[in-house]
């Protein structure tokens, strides 16, 4: 499929877009100057000849191109052959490749390259190298007496060559067939300005040993011949010699015997010896000129040479005998004539001695009749020639070509029609120039061409060009084809191009105008009957078996087929094999005149193009469908395009390319869908498909090179992620491997400390260091026993006021000894405690609530401390007349004393007993014993004193009382201390509230509903004496005085 891509142009015609002579030339020469020689035309193959060697040839190549199916790789000349090479092997089909061109075109070399790339290819093994020996080896051969230096090319084969090489089923050679066709025998004789007589010739000369020179009679030098041009004897390149010695050799390969060499060489040799041949006037005694032979010598050497008799060469070339029915009469030819019979002679060994050397190859590489073979036709034939003088020669090759085309038209319209029979595509019929007319306008066999100049030739009476010519006018005077002088002045035409003995044909790839002159000569083609005769007595078998018809024996009337006849036949058979071959074509195109490289005359291509009829071949091939592909490789190309067929198919491949072209909305007109192949209407289709292809492939590109690259940085990523983690693995098992060893080591250590120290323990008291803490223990023991045990004995008295306490012996023993003094005198207490009576305990009640009430606030109290209270002062128990005075009150008395009553009046005082019982105070007159006042406790509102060592007390009364009203008491009393505490605790316990008890020097009293404001102030004496004085100071105002 290169053809789609990265060609320069289009590397199938067949595609070319638009298709006109103009772009099929710049294709070409676009091609040809990137030295792309070879391009398509489908199956045709059209090679530009590169007039160089390109390195697109040899094994490699033929390696590579024998693996790949025709479009798949360039177009090439290995493409070709690879495809009918395979076909005839593996399908059995018969194969022809026909290849046509100009002479220079590169035909020849075509040929030799099909044939070594299947030399190549084909099996091996000694026998069938042989035989590949003895085919590749024909060449040389009969390129030395077959080819020649024309001005178009330095090696032109001048004869048109057939070759059927035949095969074995598996494809080896086993042999093969050559037919030749029309030697340019004119040559010869005569050769062109610039040009050279057949190779042999001059190989002979330069290359033969002295020996065989002097045996043959010859001289080396070319100049001494007059067959060979004087002025050309060596051409560049080219090595006469050494092409002579590989002739010699060739010919050893193919079979050829010494003595058939040697006689080739010799007849060869007769040749140019005939060339030297001099004749000269010579006059008759009747005056009739004639002619006669100038120097005997080289004739008397011929007639050595081949054994004849040299005076009946000189007479046969001198004369002519003319049979009659009664008796034969010798005429003397003139010295034209005697030329003419000498060069038609020479013409005539050398043409039949080339049929001979092809018959003799034939013979070594003919196949056993019997074997299966297959068979692969080479044609190697010149192409259309339109020259400025244009011959009977170019009328039979123009032909020949008429009827190739012919054969290419039919051929690849059948083909068409078959493969269309065979994808079941319907047939449409196509329009092709049918060039069948101008085929029976040379070939009928009544009312051709060629049949008016046989008639023309064996005709009795005066016969001549121009009465063949008249004949031709009067008989095709209507014929769309054909053209001459006569039909155009019939038709008022006007054209001095044409000249008046010419006539035209419009062949298929042009008009040619044919010069009439020499048709009839040459399609006679006779030989005088003398010399044949005279050949075949010669004493030289080759020789003579070239000339069977000198035989008188077989000698008959009978005229050889003309030369006309005898190529329409062979025409004729070469045609049959051909329509009965596969045809493959090769159209050779020769690029300019001048064998230049690089060089594109697109003057002389044009010209070329038409006669090989490109551009109708193209017509031919896309008359239907310009493209078809089968369907795999068409799926396996553009599957890419879908989505349901790209990156997979499963389905067939049909239904994948239906799916492809449903998907592309491609029209359904460009499309046709064969058995095994799809069908594409124009090259525009195709051409959007390539696009579309290539931009796919861009993006396909792109995405491989993105998941490749995607795929390359996951796969390095997880590399490094691998490494790192590996890395980190590494690193923490190593950390922790040291951590570990650290803590392993240090527990070791703590292990070993902590070993050491409980050992340490255990032993301690087997340390000497240990000693002074027993010992220091031992002593503190021993001290402490002796502190305790002295303090033991040394305890003070139980007495608790005895607070006295043996000090401690050290300083260590203080807080101990503290401690110990403390619990020792609790425990004194304590037994002190126990020790005291119910009446002891409340005795000591009230002297810790006096305590409570007075200490630090009256002076008197301390004294009062060591004095038990009596409570009864006046001895009431033993006297019942005060017992009275106690009147209802309930209880016992708590205080019964004598108190004084200070008037708030006047200040003096008087004694009153006053009596203090659970609920009340209860104060009497001394004299009576009656009760005076009886105060309830609930009707105390408080008490002041002073904080002298005096007993004044005032006894502050609720106002709303009943004694209340009376006013406030204002008192003295001996025991006040005793006596305030007692009336404390009564109210206390009576009213479950605390008396106020006030400790002042300034106090009111209420008297009469107003108060007095009682001041008291220390005497002298300072109330020791229990004596005070209270002065009236205004009405309100009582200073006292203690
Ligand atoms: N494929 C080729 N590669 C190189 N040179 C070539 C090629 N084809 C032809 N030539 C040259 O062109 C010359 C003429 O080719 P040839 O085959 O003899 O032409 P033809 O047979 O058509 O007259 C050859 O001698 C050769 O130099
Ligand atoms: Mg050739």
């Amino acid at each position: 499929m290169t053809l789609l891509e990265g060609s320069v142009g289009v590397e199938d015609l067949v595609l070319l877009e638009p298709l006109e002579q103009g772009s099929l030339l710049k294709n070409l020469q676009q091609r040809y100057e990137h030295k792309e020689i070879y391009t398509y035309i489908g199956n045709v193959l059209i090679s530009v000849n590169p007039y160089q060697q390109l390195p697109i040839y040899g094994p490699e190549f033929i390696a590579k191109y024998r693996d790949y199916t025709f479009y798949e790789l360039q177009p090439h000349i290995y493409a070709l052959a690879n495809v009918a090479y395979q076909s005839l092997r593996d399908r059995d089909r018969d194969q022809c490749i026909l290849i046509t061109g100009e002479s220079g075109a590169g035909k020849t070399e075509a040929s030799k390259l099909v044939m070594s790339y299947v030399a190549a290819v084909c099996g091996k093994g000694e026998q069938v190298n042989s035989v590949k020996e003895q085919l590749l080896q024909s060449n040389p051969v009969l390129e030395a007496f077959g080819n020649a230096k024309t001005i178009r090319n330095n090696n032109s084969s001048r004869f048109g060559k057939y070759m059927d090489i035949e095969f074995d089923f598996k494809g080896s050679p086993l042999g093969g067939v050559i037919t030749n066709y029309l030697l340019e025998k004119s040559r010869v004789v005569k050769q062109l300005e610039g040009e050279r007589n057949f190779h042999i010739f001059y190989q002979l000369l330069a290359g033969a040993e002295a020996d065989l020179l002097k045996a043959l009679k010859l001289e080396r030098e070319t100049r001494c011949y007059v067959y060979l041009n004087r002025k050309v004897s060596r051409v560049d390149g080219m090595d006469d010699a050494s092409n002579f010695k590989a002739v010699q050799s060739a010919m050893a390969v193919i079979g050829f015997s010494e003595e058939e060499i040697q006689q080739v060489l010799e007849v060869t040799a007769l040749v140019l010896k005939l060339g030297n041949v001099e004749l000269a006037d010579e006059f008759q005694a009747n005056g009739v000129s004639a002619s006669g032979i100038r120097d005997g010598r080289g004739i008397q050497e011929i007639g050595e040479m081949m054994g004849l008799n040299s005076e009946e060469l000189e007479k046969a070339l001198c004369s002519r005998t003319m049979k009659t029915a009664k008796e034969n009469v010798v005429t003397a030819l003139n010295v034209v004539q005697a030329q003419y019979a000498r060069d038609a002679l020479a013409k005539n060994i050398y043409s039949r001695l080339f049929n001979w050397i092809v018959n003799r190859i034939n013979e070594s590489i003919k196949v056993g009749t019997g074997e299966k073979k297959k068979v692969m036709g080479v044609l190697d034939i010149y192409g259309f020639e339109i020259l400025e003088d244009n011959s009977f020669e170019q009328f039979v090759i123009n032909y020949c070509n008429e009827k190739l085309q012919q054969v290419f038209i039919e051929m690849t319209l059948k083909e068409e029609q078959e493969e269309y029979e065979r994808e079941g595509i319907p047939w449409t019929k196509v329009d092709y120039s049918d060039n069948g007319v101008i085929c029976n306008l040379i070939e009928h066999n009544q009312r051709g061409i060629l049949a008016m100049l046989d008639e023309e030739c064996l005709r009795p009476g005066v016969v001549s060009d121009t009465t063949f010519l008249a004949k031709l006018n009067h008989l095709f005077s209507k014929h769309t084809h054909y053209e001459s002088k006569v039909t155009q002045n019939a038709q008022r035409q006007y054209d001095h191009t044409m000249g008046l003995s010419s006539f035209r044909i419009c062949h298929y790839a042009g008009k040619v105008t044919y010069n009439v002159n020499g048709f009839i000569d040459k399609n006679n083609d006779l030989l005088f009957r003398d010399l044949s005769q005279v050949m075949w007595k010669a004493r030289h078998p080759l020789l003579q078996s070239l000339f069977p018809e000198g035989d008188p024996k077989q000698a008959s009337l009978k005229r050889p087929p003309t030369a006309g006849a005898q190529f329409k036949s062979s025409v004729a058979i070469l045609m049959k094999n051909l329509y009965s071959k596969n045809p493959n074509y090769i159209r050779c195109i020769k690029p300019n005149e001048h064998q230049q490289r690089g060089q594109f005359s697109s003057e002389l291509v044009a010209i070329q193009t038409r006669y090989l009829g490109l551009l109708e071949n193209v017509r031919v091939r896309r008359a239907g469908y310009a493209y078809r592909q089968g369907y795999r490789p068409f799926l396996e190309r553009y599957r890419l395009l879908s989505r349901s067929t790209w990156p997979r198919w499963n389905g067939g491949d049909r239904e994948g390319v239906e799916k492809v072209v449903g998907e592309l909305s491609l029209s359904s007109e460009e499309l046709a869908f064969g058995k095994t192949k799809i069908f594409i209407r124009s090259p525009k289709t195709l051409f959007h498909l390539e696009e579309r292809r290539r931009l796919r492939l861009q993006q396909l590109a792109t995405l491989i090179q993105k998941t490749y690259r995607g795929w390359r940085c996951r796969t390095h990523y997880r590399l490094m992620r691998k490494s790192q983690i590996l890395i980190s693995a590494w690193f923490r098992g190593n950390m922790q491997k040291k951590r570990y060893g650290k803590i392993k080591a240090s527990s070791l250590l703590i292990q070993a400390f902590v070993r050491g120290w409980k050992a340490r323990k255990d032993y301690r008291k087997y340390f000497r260091s240990g000693a002074a803490l027993t010992l220091a223990n031992f002593i503190y023991k021993s001290i402490t026993r002796k502190f305790l045990l002295g303090l033991k004995d040394n305890l003070p008295s139980t007495n608790i006021l005895d607070k006295t306490w043996p000090a401690a012996p050290y300083k260590c023993f203080h807080t101990a000894n503290q401690e110990l003094r403390q619990l020792f005198y609790r425990w004194k207490c304590k037994k002190f405690r126990d020790r005291l009576s119910l009446k002891q305990v409340e005795n000591l009640r009230e002297k810790l609530c006096a305590s409570e009430l007075f200490k630090d606030k009256k002076a008197s109290y301390p004294q009062s401390v060591p004095i038990p209270f009596r409570g009864d002062y006046i001895g009431l128990q033993g006297n019942p007349k005060l017992q009275k005075l106690k009147g209802g009150a309930e209880g016992p008395v708590l205080v019964a004393e004598t108190v004084k009553k200070v008037n708030r009046g006047n200040g003096k005082t008087s004694s009153r007993i006053l009596l203090l019982t659970k609920e009340h105070v209860i104060l009497t007159d001394t004299k009576k014993s009656q009760a005076k006042t009886v105060i309830g406790l609930d009707s105390v509102a408080g008490v002041s004193v002073t904080s002298f060592k005096d007993g004044l007390f005032s006894l502050h009364l609720n106002e709303i009382s009943s004694v209340g009203s009376k006013g406030d008491f204002l008192l003295v009393s001996e025991h006040v201390i005793e006596l305030l505490t007692k009336m404390y605790r009564a109210v206390l316990d009576a009213t479950q509230k605390q008396l106020p008890v006030t400790v002042t020097e300034d106090f009111s009293v209420r008297f009469k509903e107003s108060s007095v404001a009682v001041k008291v102030t220390q005497g002298p004496e300072r109330g020791r004496n229990g004596k005070l004085s209270c002065k009236k100071t205004g009405s309100r105002c009582l200073d006292v005085t203690v």
